[in-house]
C-alpha cells in the first residue's frame, strides 16, 4: 500500500470557508490524503482565502511568499509541494494569482471543489490548473459525506451549509461576485446531513449561507421549504440539542422564522443581523434595500416572540459619503438595539463592487475616529450583557477540556465560552451551570448540580478567549 500523502489546510475568512475546508478534506481522503498541521511536511498545501476585504486578500500574497521558500525547500529534498489557492480570492484574482505567484500549482474556485482530484492530476500532467466555473450543477452532489472518524474527530458542534451565494448586491460586497448567484440545497439533503451528523455525536449544527434566511431549497412535497419551516424538520432529529444560523438579512426575517423562535427550544435564541448602518441615506447608497426603521421592526417580531432573544451584528464605517450625521445614526441604532456583541469594519472598497467607483471618500483619519467610537459603545453593551449573567443558571453545551487541567469548556445559548471543573464525560451534554464570575469574555461558573454543595471548587481564570467566525449578509 501507498503511504497517504499529507494535506495541509489553511482557512481565512467566514463559516463558510471553514466548512468548505472540512470538505476538501473529506474529498481528498477519498485519494489517500491524511490531514497534517506541519506545512513542511505536507505533500499539499491548500490556503483556502478570503476576499471581503482588502486585507484579507493581501494575506494571500504574503503567505504564498512564505509558502514558495517552503516548497523550494521541500524540492531541494527531493520532494514535491504542491500548493493550491481555494475560496474566493481564487475566484476573484485567479489569473492574477498565476501571473503572480510561481509556488501555486493549482487555483479552484469555491463551487469547484469537488473537481480538486482532476485539478492535482492536471497539475502533475500540465504544470498548472485553473478552475473558477460557476458550474451548472451543485458541488454539494459530488462531494462524499464526511467519514464518521472525521465528524467525531471535528468535535460536537457542525456547520452544514444550507444556502450559498447572494442576489442582494449590496454595493461594497464581493460575495455575489465570488460565491455567485443565490442556491438553496433541496431540505432532503440537509436533513440527511444533519442526521447522519447526529448518528455519530453531533448536538449543534448551525446552517450556514452567505444569506441563509433567504433559503428556499426544494422541500420533499416539491414546494419550496423556508429556513423556518427547514429548522422545525430538523428540530425533530434525535440527539440535536441547539440550532442555530447564520447569516441572515433583515429583509428575509418572515413570518416561518419567527415562529420557529417562538416554538422550537432547540434553535438557540441568539440572532446574528447585520445592519451594516443606522443612516437611511448610507443604506440605501449601499443598496441594503431597507431602512433603520424596518431593521427595527424585524428585531421586535424576534422580541416579541422570545423574549430571551439577543442579537449580534455587522457594521461599516467610513462607506462612502458617510457624514458624521449619518455616523451618529448608527451609533443611535446600536444604543437603541443593545447587542450583546457585533463586528465592525472600516469600509474597504473592493474592485469590481459599485462602491468602489464613488469618489466621496472618507479619510482614513475619520474612519479610525468612527470605529474606535462605534467600538466602545459595542465594548460596553457586550460587556454588560456578560456581566448580567453572573449569579444566573444559564444552560452550557460542553465542547471539549480547557486548557486549564480540570476544566470543561461549553457555550451558553449566547456563544459565550463558560469553564466549569468537572469530568471530560459531560462533553456533549446541556447542563445548567451557575455563573459566578467572568474573565473577559469568558464565564466561570459551577454545574448547578454541584453548586449547592458549599465544598465544590470553583475554577482557575481560563486561559483562551474564542470568538465565532462568521460571513455574509
Ligand atoms: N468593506 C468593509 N467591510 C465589509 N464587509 C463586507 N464587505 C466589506 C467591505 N467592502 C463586512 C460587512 C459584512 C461582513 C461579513 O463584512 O459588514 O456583513
Ligand atoms: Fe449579500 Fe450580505 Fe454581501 Fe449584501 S453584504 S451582497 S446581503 S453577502
Amino acid at each position: 500500500m501507498k503511504p497517504p500523502r499529507k494535506l495541509h489546510i489553511k482557512s481565512y475568512g467566514c463559516q463558510m470557508n471553514v466548512y468548505d475546508a472540512q470538505r476538501m478534506v473529506d474529498t481528498l481522503a477519498g485519494e489517500g490524503f491524511v490531514e497534517t498541521a506541519n506545512v513542511e511536511d505536507a505533500d499539499l498545501v491548500i490556503l483556502n482565502t478570503c476576499h471581503i476585504r482588502e486585507k484579507a486578500s493581501e494575506k494571500v500574497y504574503s503567505e504564498l511568499g512564505r509558502l514558495r521558500v517552503v516548497k523550494d525547500e521541500a524540492a531541494r529534498r527531493g520532494r514535491l509541494m504542491n500548493v493550491a489557492v481555494a475560496g474566493c480570492v481564487a475566484q476573484a484574482e485567479g489569473q492574477e494569482i498565476i501571473r503572480r505567484a510561481p509556488a501555486v500549482d493549482i487555483v479552484v474556485g469555491p463551487q469547484s471543489y469537488h473537481h480538486l482530484p482532476e485539478l492535482l492530476a492536471r497539475a502533475k500532467s500540465d504544470g498548472r490548473a485553473l478552475e473558477t466555473e460557476f458550474p451548472v450543477r451543485d458541488k454539494f452532489e459530488f462531494l462524499p459525506p464526511p467519514r464518521p472518524e472525521a465528524i467525531r474527530a471535528r468535535g460536537i458542534s457542525s456547520f452544514v451549509t444550507v444556502q450559498e451565494g447572494c442576489d442582494k448586491f449590496c454595493t461594497f460586497c464581493v460575495v455575489p461576485y465570488t460565491r455567485g448567484a443565490e442556491v438553496s440545497r433541496p431540505a432532503v439533503k440537509v436533513v440527511d446531513d444533519v442526521q447522519r451528523l447526529a448518528d455519530h455525536g453531533v448536538r449543534e449544527i448551525t446552517l450556514i449561507g452567505q444569506n441563509v434566511n433567504a433559503y428556499h431549497g426544494e422541500g420533499p412535497d416539491g414546494t419550496a421549504w423556508s429556513l423556518g419551516t427547514l429548522l422545525r424538520r430538523l428540530a425533530e432529529i434525535p440527539g440535536i440539542a441547539r440550532l442555530r444560523y447564520s447569516t441572515s438579512h433583515p429583509r428575509d426575517v418572515d413570518t416561518t422564522l419567527i415562529e420557529a423562535h417562538r416554538d422550537l427550544a432547540t434553535l438557540m435564541p441568539f440572532v446574528h443581523l447585520p445592519v451594516q448602518s443606522g443612516s437611511d441615506r448610507i443604506l440605501s447608497a449601499m443598496n441594503r434595500k431597507h431602512t433603520a426603521d424596518d431593521y427595527r421592526r424585524a428585531i421586535d417580531r424576534f422580541r416579541a416572540a422570545r423574549q430571551d432573544i439577543a442579537f449580534s451584528s455587522d457594521f461599516i464605517v467610513g462607506f462612502p459619503g458617510e457624514s458624521e450625521e449619518d455616523f451618529r445614526a448608527t451609533l443611535a441604532l446600536v444604543t437603541q438595539i443593545g447587542y450583546a456583541g457585533a463586528y465592525s469594519f472600516k469600509y474597504s472598497p473592493r474592485p469590481g463592487t459599485p462602491a468602489a467607483d464613488i469618489r466621496e471618500i472618507v479619510s482614513a483619519a475619520e474612519m479610525d475616529e468612527r470605529l474606535v467610537r462605534l467600538q466602545e459603545l459595542i465594548d460596553s453593551q457586550q460587556s454588560a450583557f456578560n456581566k448580567a449573567m453572573i449569579g444566573k443558571t444559564v444552560d452550557v453545551l460542553f465542547e471539549r477540556a480547557a486548557r486549564n487541567p480540570g476544566q470543561i469548556v461549553g457555550r451558553t445559548a449566547y456563544l459565550q465560552p463558560a469553564h466549569v471543573l468537572a469530568s471530560a464525560d459531560i462533553i456533549g451534554q446541556v447542563l445548567p451551570v451557575r455563573i459566578d464570575s467572568l474573565e473577559r469574555y469568558s464565564l466561570l461558573g459551577e454545574l448547578a448540580s454541584l453548586a449547592q454543595s458549599a465544598t465544590s471548587q470553583k475554577p482557575a481564570s481560563p486561559i483562551t478567549v474564542s470568538s465565532a467566525p462568521r460571513m455574509g449578509a
